[in-house]
C-alpha cells in the first residue's frame, strides 16, 4: 500500500474525519435563519457525514447534497442513512474545487474541517457563486487562538498548513469573499477528542498489534500520533473555529 492507501485504510469506518460534534453543528445552525422550509443544502467534504445527518434531521423537508472526493466515505454515509432512515440526502462524488452546480442553487452551504483543502479564502470565493443571494454558509477552519506560538508548534503547522491564520485574519477573508459574518465560536477540545482522536487512537492501537506491520504503516501511525500529541500539549494555542456567514445580496 502506498501512503495514501495506508491513510485511508487507517481512517476507514471512523465516525468523523476531523474535529466536530453534533452539538456544535446544531449550535452553528442556530445562527442560520432561512426563509424556506424546503432549503437546498450542500455539505462539502462530507466525509462519513456526521454533520450531514444533523443537517438532514434539522431540515427534514429540505434536500441535502453531500459531496466528497472519496467513495469509501460516501459509502459509509450511505450505510448510516440507511440505518437511520434518512431519505433527504443525495451523495455526489466530486471535487470541491470543480462542482457541477448551477449558480445560486443553494440556500445553505456547509463544510466542516474541509475548506483547508482548497484554502479557506479560495474555498469561500469559489463556493460563493453556488449560494442564493442572502444564503448562509457555515464553515469550520483551523485558527491560531494566541499569537507567538512556541517554536515546535509553529514549525508543525508551518509544515502541515502554512496558510493557518488567526480568527481576525479569517474574518477578513470572509468579508473579502463577499459575506457578512453572522457568528463564530471556537470548537472545544472535546470536539477533537470524542469522535476523532479517541477512535483514531483505538485504531492505531489495533494496528500496532499486527506483527506484520510494515515500516511504511508504522511511519503513518507515528505521524498521526505526533499530531495528537501536539494537540494535547498545545491545544490552548489553536483550534477549529466555526464561522457562520451570510452571502451579501
Ligand atoms: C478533515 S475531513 C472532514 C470530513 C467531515 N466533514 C468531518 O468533519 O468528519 C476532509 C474531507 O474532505 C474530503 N476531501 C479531500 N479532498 C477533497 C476534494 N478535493 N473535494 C471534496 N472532498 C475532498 C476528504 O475525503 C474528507 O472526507
Amino acid at each position: 500500500m502506498d501512503n495514501e492507501q495506508l491513510f485511508f485504510a487507517l481512517h476507514e469506518g471512523l465516525p468523523r474525519q476531523g474535529p466536530g460534534s453534533d452539538a456544535r453543528t446544531r449550535k452553528a445552525l442556530e445562527s442560520v435563519v432561512l426563509d424556506t422550509n424546503t432549503p437546498n443544502i450542500l455539505d462539502i467534504g462530507c466525509g462519513p457525514g456526521m454533520q450531514t445527518r444533523v443537517l438532514s434531521r434539522r431540515f427534514p423537508e429540505g434536500a441535502v447534497t453531500a459531496v466528497d472526493l472519496y467513495q469509501l466515505f460516501l459509502d459509509q454515509l450511505k450505510e448510516s442513512m440507511r440505518q437511520e432512515g434518512l431519505t433527504n440526502i443525495s451523495l455526489l462524488r466530486a471535487s470541491m474545487d470543480d462542482l457541477p452546480f448551477e449558480p445560486e442553487s443553494f440556500d445553505l452551504i456547509w463544510s466542516e474541517g474541509a475548506a483547508y483543502i482548497m484554502g479557506f479564502p479560495q474555498a469561500l470565493e469559489y463556493w460563493h457563486q453556488f449560494l442564493k443571494p442572502g444564503g448562509y454558509c457555515g464553515v469550520s477552519e483551523l485558527c491560531w487562538l494566541k499569537h507567538n506560538p512556541p517554536k515546535k508548534l509553529r514549525e508543525f503547522w508551518e509544515a502541515g498548513y502554512p496558510a493557518i491564520t488567526d480568527i481576525q485574519g479569517n474574518i477578513q477573508h470572509i468579508t473579502s469573499a463577499g459575506y457578512e459574518l453572522i457568528s463564530s465560536f471556537i470548537l472545544p477540545s472535546k470536539d477533537w477528542e470524542t469522535h476523532y482522536y479517541t477512535p483514531l487512537l483505538e485504531r492505531i492501537a489495533e494496528w500496532r498489534q499486527d506483527p506484520d506491520l510494515t515500516p511504511e504503516a508504522a511511519q503513518v501511525l507515528h505521524e498521526e500520533e505526533e499530531e495528537i500529541s501536539i494537540f494535547r500539549t498545545y491545544r490552548r494555542w489553536y483550534s477549529y473555529v466555526f464561522f457562520i456567514m451570510k452571502k451579501l445580496k
